[in-house]
C-alpha cells in the first residue's frame, strides 16, 4: 500500500518536471526468530503496510540529488564518482551507501533525482532503515533498467547498512522488504537465502503495540551479542551457531561461560522454535504458535536478555486476553521497541482495550498500537 499517493506530484512539484517512476518497499514485523539470522539461522517475518515510498527520475550526469519530505524538504547533493559518509545528515548515509554498494556491482549507473518519504515509527524495530535503503535500490533499478532480482537487492542493502552505516545486521529486514508475500510470513533460511512463505490463516490479525520507549544501547548490545555467538560458535570450530545442536551444548555445559551457554541456547532453541511455528501456521494451529511464541519471548528475556520491563509487561497483558487461541511476544532487536500479536479478529478490540487500560497507568507512557496487514515484498 502506497505511504502517500503524492509522492509524484510532490516531485512534480519541488523539481517541475515529472519523475520516471514511484516505488515502494515496506518496513516488516518479525513473528519468530529473532536474533537468528546472524547464525546463520531461520527467521518469520512479514512485510507490512508500513514502508518508504520514493519518486524518482534519472539525469544525464553522475549527479544524486535526493529530497526527504520527512525532514521538512531537506535537500542532500552527492557526485557518483565521490561518495563520502556525511557527519551532518545522517539519514543520506542510507542513500549514500546504499547508491555505493549498487556501484559495486553495477558501474555504470546514472545520475538521479529522487524524492523520498515514509510512515514506519523510526527506532521502533520495524526496520525502517531496510525499508529505506530497498526503495532506493528499487528506484535506481527501475530508472537504469537493471535486471536485479529480490535476494540481490536484498544483500546490496544489507551492505549498505553493514558496511557504509555500520550497523553489523543480519539479512532478514531487508530480504522481507525485498521478497515478502501479501497475507504471507516468509520462514528464511539466513544461510542458503532459500525461503518459503507461510500464510497467515484467515480471521487473524497482526496487532503491533509499540513501548515507545526510546531505546538505548541498541548498537553496542546488538553487536555484543553478536560476538557471543560468535565465539560460542568458534568453540565448537564451526562457522555460525546454526551448526551446533542442542546436545552438542548440553555437553559443554561446565565447560562454557554461563552467559555464552545462555546465549548459545537461546539461538539454537530459537531455530527449532522457528521452523516449527511455520508449520503451525500453514496448518492452523494457533495453540502451537501461542506457545511458540511465548515460549520465545522468555527465552529473548532470560536468555538473550534483550527484553525490558515494558516489553515483559505489554507481553504479559496480551497474553491473558488472548490465552491460547493467539500469541505474543517481543520482536526484533529489542531494548524497547514492538511486541508483536497474531490475534483472533474478535479479540483485536479487547487486546487493544487491556493495553489502553494498563501501560499507561503502569508505566506513565502513552503507546502507539498499529493493526497491521501483510503486504508484499518491492521485488515480489
Ligand atoms: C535487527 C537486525 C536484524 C535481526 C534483528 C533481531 O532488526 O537488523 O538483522 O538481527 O535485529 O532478530
Amino acid at each position: 500500500m502506497p505511504v502517500n499517493l503524492d509522492i509524484s506530484s510532490m516531485f512534480t512539484e519541488y523539481f517541475s518536471f515529472t519523475a520516471d517512476v514511484v516505488v515502494h518497499a515496506p518496513g516488516r514485523v518479525n513473528l519468530i526468530g529473532d536474533h537468528t539470522d546472524y547464525n546463520d539461522g531461520f527467521v518469520l517475518p512479514a512485510a507490512i503496510n508500513f514502508g518508504t515510498d520514493i519518486a524518482a527520475r534519472i539525469r544525464n550526469d553522475d549527479l544524486v540529488r535526493v529530497v526527504a519530505v520527512d525532514c521538512n524538504n531537506e535537500m542532500e547533493c552527492f557526485e557518483l564518482s565521490n561518495i563520502q559518509f556525511s557527519d551532518t545528515s545522517m539519514w543520506s548515509n542510507y542513500v549514500r551507501g546504499t547508491v555505493l554498494s549498487l556501484l559495486n556491482v553495477y558501474p555504470d549507473l546514472h545520475g538521479v533525482d529522487l524524492m523520498v518519504k515514509g510512515n514506519v515509527p523510526q527506532g521502533a524495530g520495524l526496520s525502517s532503515s531496510a525499508s529505506f535503503e530497498v526503495a532506493i535500490v528499487k528506484a535506481l533499478a527501475e530508472v537504469n533498467q537493471l535486471p536485479i532480482n529480490g535476494v540481490q537487492a536484498a544483500l546490496i542493502a544489507q551492505s549498505a547498512e553493514r558496511d557504509f552505516v555500520g550497523c553489523n545486521c543480519g539479512i532478514m529486514d531487508q530480504l522481507v522488504s525485498a521478497c515478502g508475500i501479501q497475507r504471507h510470513a516468509m520462514l528464511l533460511d539466513c544461510d542458503s537465502l532459500a525461503y518459503k512463505h507461510a500464510p497467515i490463516p484467515d480471521g487473524l490479525s497482526l496487532v503491533i503495540v509499540n513501548t515507545n520507549v526510546k531505546r538505548t544501547l541498541v548498537d553496542s548490545e546488538y553487536n555484543l551479542r553478536r560476538e557471543q555467538c560468535e565465539a560460542v560458535a568458534s568453540h565448537f570450530n564451526v562457522k555460525a551457531l546454526r551448526d551446533v545442536t542442542i546436545e552438542q551444548l548440553v555437553s559443554e555445559h561446565n565447560v562454557l561461560p554461563s552467559v555464552l551457554f545462555r546465549r548459545a541456547r537461546h539461538v539454537i532453541s530459537e531455530n527449532t522454535r522457528t521452523v516449527n511455528a511455520q508449520t503451525a501456521l500453514v496448518n492452523k494451529d494457533m495453540k502451537t504458535m501461542s506457545r511458540l511464541m511465548q515460549e520465545s519471548h522468555h527465552s529473548l528475556r532470560d536468555d538473550f536478555e534483550v527484553s525490558t520491563p515494558e516489553l515483559n509487561f505489554l507481553v504479559e497483558i496480551i497474553s491473558k486476553v488472548l490465552g491460547n487461541k493467539g500469541g505474543v511476544r517481543m520482536t526484533g532487536g529489542g531494548f524497547g521497541g514492538c511486541v508483536v500479536a497474531i490475534t483472533p479478529t474478535e479479540l483485536v478490540s479487547s487486546t487493544v482495550r487491556s493495553v489502553g487500560e494498563q501501560y499507561q497507568s503502569e508505566f506513565g507512557l502513552e503507546p502507539s498500537i498499529y493493526q497491521c496487514s501483510v503486504e508484499n515484498g518491492a521485488f515480489s
